[in-house]
């Protein structure tokens, strides 16, 4: 069990981890519900008079969306309705000095903790422990607060070092969304299981076929994930164009599992028959996916598909969806997200929604939460748990206290 954050005494400084890791858009941080959920947590411990120091990830080394948390902090602080002061390095100068005026009632983000050495990569919790960021900042406050249950199957340091060294305690978000997944992972269904898999991530995606291969028993894909089975099918589709960066790299490092998973999995695999895309006048148009020569940014899948896979789900008697199957931000691409969350809502089935975007999708296009069984904010982290994977992030914050 974790110890919780109501047993922390008043006043104490506070090292809270949480996870607003967001889809930026042409350099812009889309706000995504993890803000308001986190915002929550840290709520909680501003009534307590406690003094709050945040780290948060963006992105990955490499990719567009590995930006600074300038913006983050200034969404936070609009959920908080609380000034949250960006401190612009992590473990730096400026951050000792900054910890150094932190005063009770006061909250600060540092910046975007993958750009400080040592965060990365992925090792033991000691080895992390003894990383400069964990060496420099644990001993200026008293606790570390772990609330990015969304990471915590990242074995990083800010989310394994901290609290191997440190007093630990598991923030709400941690505690709401951990209750909330297990609970679904210890469940039967009388029923087809079905998985809706988009978004962008094929190094997610894949092991989520193979290792629920017992759970699930038919996935509908689509997003760029999708896109990237189409192409390993042999259609002209999944490649980067318009200055996308999306696809061919993911491409190089992934065809020999994409290829060996549709293989292997076909039966079970549900894949776009058509994709939408912008037309030179702006407006949405589609295309089959069959006989496809010209490539276009495609942004969802076509209609036709949606209303497939909206069947799909309809004959189910479990669905879970990770990652959106198109631009839903954008209305005219929100249709097979929209269609196929209309159909969960709808059908008489245990739904999940998960995916900090995925969620955001609910909230966007007005949909009563109580038609869904649960909505998760964690991404790779509710898939590793439903496979019953432990998370290094809960472990740690379970025997360290
Ligand atoms: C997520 O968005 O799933 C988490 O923030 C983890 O991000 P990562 O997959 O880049 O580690």
């Amino acid at each position: 069990t974790f110890r919780p954050i109501d047993d922390l005494e008043p006043g104490q400084r506070l090292l809270v981890r949480i996870d607003i890791n967001a889809a930026v858009e042409d350099g812009t941080v889309q706000d995504s519900r993890r803000f308001a959920r986190h915002a929550e947590t840290i709520h909680e411990l501003l009534a307590d008079n406690h003094a709050i120091a945040v780290l948060a990830h963006q992105g990955r080394p490499g990719e567009d969306t590995f930006v600074s948390l300038e913006e983050h902090a200034e969404i936070l602080g609009d959920h908080l309705d609380h000034p949250v002061a960006f401190v612009s390095d992590t473990c730096g100068e400026d951050a000792l000095s900054a910890i150094d005026d932190l005063e009770p009632g006061d909250v600060l983000l540092f910046e975007n903790v993958r750009m400080c050495d040592g965060e990365l990569p992925e090792e033991e919790p000691e080895t992390k422990a003894e990383t400069d960021l964990v060496r420099t900042l644990a001993p200026e406050f008293d606790a570390y607060v772990g609330d990015a249950y969304s990471t915590a199957h990242r074995s990083h340091a800010s989310i394994v070092g901290f609290p191997h060294v440190m007093d630990a305690y598991a923030g709400r978000v941690m505690e709401q969304e951990y209750t909330a997944i297990t609970a679904v992972r210890d469940r039967t269904f009388d029923g087809p299981v079905t998985m809706v898999l988009g978004g962008t991530k094929a190094e997610d995606a894949i092991p989520i076929v193979e290792q629920l291969d017992d759970t699930v028993d038919r996935f509908c894909l689509g997003g760029v994930v999708g896109e990237l089975f189409l192409r390993a099918d042999g259609h002209t589709v999944g490649y980067d164009v318009a200055d996308t960066s999306l696809f061919d790299h993911q491409w190089d490092d992934h065809r020999d599992d994409l290829e060996r998973i549709l293989e292997a999995y076909r039966d079970r695999l549900h894949l776009p028959t058509e994709l939408a895309y912008e037309d030179d006048d702006g407006e949405r148009a589609e295309v089959a996916v069959e006989g496809t020569t010209k490539e276009w940014p495609f942004l969802d899948v076509g209609a036709e598909t949606a209303e497939r896979y909206a069947d799909v789900v309809a004959d189910s008697a479990a669905v879970f969806i990770k990652g959106s199957l198109g631009v839903f931000e954008d209305e005219r691409f929100a249709d097979g997200t929209v269609t196929v969350l209309a159909a969960m809502a709808e059908a008489d089935c245990f739904s999940v929604v998960g995916g900090g975007d995925t969620a955001r999708a609910v909230e966007l296009y007005d949909f009563d939460e109580n038609d869904f069984s649960r909505i998760t904010i964690a991404g790779g982290a509710y898939v590793r748990a439903l496979t019953g994977d432990p998370l290094v992030g809960v472990d740690v914050l379970e025997s360290h206290h």
